[in-house]
């Protein structure tokens, strides 16, 4: 069976941007494939280096997160980057034969570094990401890696290593990997502006239902309809984007006719929404409850599933070693 593997960086809890984006998707690839899910610790670091505090609970509250929503660690190996030294091990090795001028033309990294002023992003490991990427995945031997197109580049430079590597060792260690891309439904933040945990706009997966109710009722709309007598125009509204994900066929007509012609007003049309995000949500914020109940230590509960990633990438890695002679 094809291997599948990807990562995320533990940075807060998880909103429903990041369920449609790569969640659901996640959760499904897991019956088709065998596959490597894993918390990207050490990447959350090469940003997040100034406060390494807050590490042991966004770790755990990311794995209820994924937990909570369907990933499921009798399907999936599920592991902690950073408790498997091989990653950094093959790393190393991978950072020998790697040109910095790849990394720095890499059009993620100069976005960032440009873009995020809080921060000194001056640092190796930030410039580094993709090389500890690239081990991340090839030390799996993974075929597919599904992630957002902003991850793509990133693809590219794995790509472009482990042809390199081959060229150089004359081997053909590595897998070459393919990203696996979805149709990501738009759902923009309360504010209409893109959903993100840092502009408070986003909906969370484990949100409290009256703040929920709160967002989505003072949520943006079609900024033209001023009056309740003023119709609307659905295809402009991102509360409309909100009922294709979760409303029915009949629900969605309703809204579409009663906003055009201003039947409804817009409380109308977000109670409907709100009954039914919630309604989305109620199974997995029960299904997260049971596991806070059961988790103590992430690292006990992960315990075997991290054992056998270990394993794998541990072989890959003797591998890698034999060839370069060290
Ligand atoms: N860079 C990815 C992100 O920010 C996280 C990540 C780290 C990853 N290593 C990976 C994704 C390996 C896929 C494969 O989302
Ligand atoms: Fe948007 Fe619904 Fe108001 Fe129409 S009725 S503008 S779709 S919130």
């Amino acid at each position: 069976m094809d291997r599948v593997l990807s990562g995320m960086r533990p940075t807060g809890k998880l909103h429903i941007g990041h369920y449609f984006g790569a969640l659901q998707n996640w959760v499904s690839l897991q019956d088709k494939y065998e596959c490597f899910y894993f918390i990207a610790d050490w990447h959350a670091l090469t940003t997040n280096y100034e406060n390494p505090e807050d590490i042991v609970s966004l770790r755990k509250e990311m794995l209820l997160d994924w937990l909570s929503v369907g990933i499921d660690v009798n399907k999936s190996t599920l592991f902690v980057q950073s408790k498997n030294i091989y990653h950094a091990e093959l790393f190393l090795l991978l950072s020998m034969i790697t040109p910095v001028s790849w990394l720095e033309r890499c059009p993620t990294y100069k976005e960032i570094r440009d873009e995020v002023k809080d921060k000194d992003l001056s640092n190796l490991g930030f410039l580094s990401y993709p090389v500890l990427q690239t081990a991340d995945i090839i030390i799996y031997n993974a075929k597919y890696v599904p992630v957002g197109v902003d991850q793509l580049p990133h693809l590219e430079i794995s790509r472009e290593i482990v042809r390199r590597f081959h060229f150089l060792y004359k081997s053909e260690l590595f897998v070459e990997p393919e990203g696996l891309l979805t149709k990501v439904p738009k759902l923009l933040g309360t504010d209409g502006r893109k959903m993100s945990k840092s502009y408070g706009n986003a909906i969370m997966l484990s949100e409290d239902f009256k703040s929920i109710e709160k967002k989505i009722k003072t949520m943006m709309t079609d900024t033209n309809r001023k009056l309740r007598t003023d119709p609307g125009n659905p295809d402009i509204c991102p509360v409309f984007d909100y009922h294709k994900v979760f409303s029915n066929e009949e629900e969605k007509s309703y809204v579409t006719e009663g906003c055009k012609n201003a039947g409804i007003g817009c409380i109308d049309c977000k109670k409907i929404l709100i009954k039914n995000l919630l309604a989305f949500l109620e199974p997995i914020q029960n299904k997260r409850k049971e596991f806070e109940n059961i988790i103590d230590d992430v690292d006990d509960f992960l315990s075997k599933s991290q054992q056998k990633a270990n394993e794998v990438a541990k072989d890959t890695v003797e591998k890698a070693r034999k060839i370069l002679r060290i």
